[in-house]
């Protein structure tokens, strides 16, 4: 039975348009994103409107759900009118807003947003990142080449997560033990129930995990005393000793970066292996036309799309879509169904590395556009290029299972074998 709450919600978000009337469901659940992006049903939202009054009982609000490309562009560009200060995800809102808001950059408006992304933007840049790839190629042959020709394994477990987490520890500076040490409370952080299910209900469990990593932080923070270290760790140390940024700004951002810097990039990487397995004619095409790669991994992340909604609180009145937005309104941005807006992209349903209408939103837009986007873009072509070049076909062994999420969806464990076709260029 819908509780009093509920009831509200629904009744209020039913006078939004047909298919809200029709019974919208519930974009705050974690179960309607529980087999990837629920494409059919974000179609058909998309095509009766651009933005939609929603309501939620999953996460206890009503809010405005954007749906197509060009209305996502002004909220996620206009950060006079659109502010993520009370937090992005979907359990943030006015009753509930991210408890680093001010402090870590998602959740973090005006001058000091500025502030604390010009501490961090010199590590994540492109000509930066270029001079980093080491130990992300010592991380492929370490996780991948001995899984070639053996029997079946978790993809997810065996070289999607160990590989974000080496390339996190890479990028903060941190040993194996350590990295793994803060990696164990990622899961914790964004509130959830079970290792998997970022749904933001289990709030004590996020505080607790939220309080250790700052904790684990803090001591790396005096281990890592020489500031001159070049790394994000001694960069904001330095960041901070200049007087512009606070410890309490330097943890949360530590604690923002190691959140999204593996969660979203996991979820891209067991994609591409999904994609590479469904699609096993992509490695011969890649093969004889490499230049094809790059606009295969900007592809692939559109496709996969991991990330669900980015929340935005609207700093005064606005009208979005036709639509009047009060100031104090949530609006979330509905990025599976902005990812495949054919408005924006032609034949979005289509796979294609080829495509040529730039880059897309799978990182955000405007000025909280991703940081890590350089990093991501990396990570995946070195994947991709080592399935490449050494002819490694993935095959499916089992079927592979999703997220239950409302933040991050994509698979959970991908049951796969490695084979090659032919022998490496090394070898020959
Ligand atoms: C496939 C991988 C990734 C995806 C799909 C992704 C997606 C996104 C999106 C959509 C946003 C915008 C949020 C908003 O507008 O509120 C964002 C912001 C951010 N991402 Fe990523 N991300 C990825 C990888 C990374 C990596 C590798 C790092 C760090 C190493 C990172 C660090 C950040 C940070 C710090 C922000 C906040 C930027 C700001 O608010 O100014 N991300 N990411």
């Amino acid at each position: 039975m819908l509780s009093q709450q509920d009831a509200h919600l629904s009744a209020r978000a039913s006078s939004c348009c047909t298919e809200c009337a029709a019974g919208a469901p519930d974009f705050g659940s974690a179960e309607l994103f529980s087999n990837g992006q629920p494409h059919a049903v974000l179609a058909r939202f998309r095509e009766a409107a651009a933005v939609h009054r929603l309501a939620s009982a999953a996460v206890g609000d009503e809010f405005w759900g954007v749906f197509r490309a060009e209305e996502a562009k002004v909220v996620l560009g206009d950060d006079d009118v659109f502010l993520s200060g009370q937090g992005v995800f979907p359990w943030n809102g006015p009753a509930n807003p991210d408890p680093l808001r001010g402090s870590i950059l998602i959740a973090t408006d005006g001058e000091h947003r500025g502030v604390v992304r010009s501490a961090m933007k010199e590590l994540f840049t492109k000509r930066r990142v270029e001079t980093r790839t080491t130990a992300l190629t010592e991380a492929l042959e370490r996780l991948v080449r001995p899984r070639i020709g053996t029997a079946s394994f978790d993809f997810n477990a065996e070289i999607a997560w160990p590989l974000a987490l080496a390339s996190m520890a890479d990028l903060l500076g941190l040993d194996e033990p350590q990295m793994a040490e803060i990696g164990d409370q990622v899961a914790g952080i964004l509130g959830d129930t079970g290792s998997e299910a970022f749904t933001g209900t289990d709030r004590e469990s996020a505080r607790q995990a939220l309080a250790k990593a700052a904790g684990l932080f803090s001591d790396l923070m005096v281990e890592h005393r020489n500031a001159g270290l070049n790394n994000l760790i001694g960069h904001l140390h330095r960041a901070e000793r200049a007087g512009g940024i606070s410890r309490k700004d330097v943890l949360s951002n530590l604690i923002g970066v190691v959140v999204g810097g593996t969660v979203a990039p996991r979820l891209a990487f067991t994609g591409l292996a999904v994609l590479l397995a469904r699609e096993p004619s992509w490695l011969s095409r890649l093969a004889a036309a490499p230049e094809l790669v790059s606009g295969f991994v900007d592809e692939a992340l559109r496709w996969t799309a991991p990330t669900t909604t980015i929340g935005r609180t609207a700093g005064r009145d606005a009208e979005l879509g036709g639509r009047l937005i009060r100031r104090g309104d949530t609006v979330r941005v509905v990025l599976g169904a902005v990812l495949r807006d054919p408005r924006c992209y032609r034949d979005p349903d289509v796979f294609d590395p080829l495509r040529r209408e730039g880059t897309s939103m799978a990182f955000g837009f405007g000025p909280h556009h991703c940081l890590g986007a350089v990093v991501a873009k990396s990570q995946l072509t070195a994947l991709l290029e080592f399935f490449v070049e050494n002819r490694l076909r993935v095959v499916l062994s089992g079927q592979p299972t999703t997220t239950t999420s409302n933040t991050f969806t994509g698979y959970r464990t991908v049951p796969v074998r490695l084979l090659q076709d032919g022998p490496s260029p090394a070898s020959r």
